[in-house]
């Protein structure tokens, strides 16, 4: 029974007729699910990408190409190395401090993700913290004071707090070597990476699935690397050219879909304008309406993973009810903040915000 309402429901999402509004792991174009499947049992030969060697030619080019693609759409400069480390952004949270916090590092405190990471720093080292002591409930980016972030190893801040919902607009300036966490927002907007030292996003987003995490990291810092541990070292994963352990192939065979899906959507650029126009779509119906509400500061809302509270919070299970019925899943917000969060990114098309939408309008109409 179970078996067939999933296959039912996936035949719908083919059809246009679901959207995945899941933080991550994150729905995944219906093209690349499609290409999954044509090549999932013969890839190689009558062999399965499962069963590739990693080390064949095969599977050698594709990590090549990928690389070679994230160079591209992310305009990374020869004075970056593209690393693909096995594991999650967590693991980046302790390989940053491993390798870099000698004196003191300073982390921005912007939402959930951003405490994670200073609180795993501060396992290692002396940490400074920036943040808005006052607003423990996140809904703003704190000031950032230059006399703050003229001194230590490094700053860390997380571009985009998935849980929260608060995306940084441009870096922090800083006279120290940046460090962000771009899980949730890498691939959706156009960067200039000489801006930064380390790039970190682990890759069940916008990437793919969950396995590794990918590392844009500047040459001079990686020569620094000190974590003593041969895995926990950026060195390590650059002079085995990210397989060290052998790597979570399918997850990158994944991702490789994924950057391909990207170049066919006209690449960052054109993403990022959709991206922007599904955003501000969603925020203006919000802002607009009687029965829902957004309660970041404007200049600083996401534009990828967007929460919303009903005014009437005995109507939340109601409303998700209802959402699944209509086939838009997903839309829970995180325990920590309750009510409902929309994540919606680059695979999530205009037609699914569209929907959304329509949808919260006729509920808005049947309960007020
Ligand atoms: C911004 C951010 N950082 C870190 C993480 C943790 O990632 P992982 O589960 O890959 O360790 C997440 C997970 O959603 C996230 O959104």
């Amino acid at each position: 029974m179970l078996i067939v309402t999933f296959l039912g429901l996936r035949c719908l999402q083919e059809f246009g007729m679901i959207y995945n509004f899941g933080a991550g792991p994150a729905m995944l174009p219906a093209a690349v699910m499609q290409r999954i499947k044509d090549e999932f049992t013969d890839w190689e030969k009558g062999m399965s990408v499962l069963e590739a060697n990693h080390r064949g030619d095969k599977f050698t080019h594709l990590a090549h190409m990928m690389r070679a693609k994230i160079g591209k759409l992310l305009a990374v400069p020869a004075s970056h190395e593209i690393l693909l480390v096995q594991g999650g952004a967590r693991l980046q949270f302790a390989m940053l401090p491993l390798n870099f916090l000698q004196e003191k590092a300073t982390y921005v405190i912007s939402g959930y993700w951003s405490k994670l990471a200073a609180e795993e720093a501060a396992k290692h080292g002396n940490i400074a913290l920036i943040t808005n002591a006052k607003d423990m409930n996140y809904q703003d980016i704190p000031e950032i004071n230059s006399a703050l972030v003229d001194k230590g190893d490094y700053l860390h801040y997380v571009d985009n707090e998935t849980i929260h919902g608060i995306e940084f607009t441009a870096p922090p300036i800083a006279g120290l070597p940046l460090a962000v966490d771009m899980t949730s927002s890498i691939l959706t907007k156009s960067l200039d990476i000489a801006l930064y030292d380390l790039v970190y996003a682990s890759a069940q987003k916008n990437l793919g699935i969950a396995g590794f995490s990918l590392v844009i990291i500047n040459k001079d810092l990686l020569e620094r690397s000190l974590a003593p541990l041969s895995y926990l070292n950026y060195k390590t994963w650059h002079n085995s050219d990210s397989m060290y352990s052998t790597p979570a192939t399918f997850s990158w065979f994944v991702a490789d879909l994924m950057l391909d899906w990207l170049i066919e959507q006209g690449g960052v650029a054109k993403i990022e304008q959709i991206n922007h126009k599904k955003a501000t779509k969603l925020y203006q119906y919000i802002d607009s309406s009687d029965m829902y509400y957004n309660s970041i500061t404007p200049a600083v809302r996401s534009r990828i993973n967007i929460p919303f509270n009903l005014h009437n919070k005995n109507l939340n299970n109601k409303f998700l009810e209802a959402a699944n019925e209509n086939g838009l899943l997903q839309l829970r917000g995180h325990k920590m903040v309750g009510g409902m969060r929309a994540s919606i990114y680059n695979a999530m098309p205009e037609s699914g915000v569209d929907k959304l939408i329509e949808f919260m309008q006729l509920f808005e109409k049947q309960y007020t």
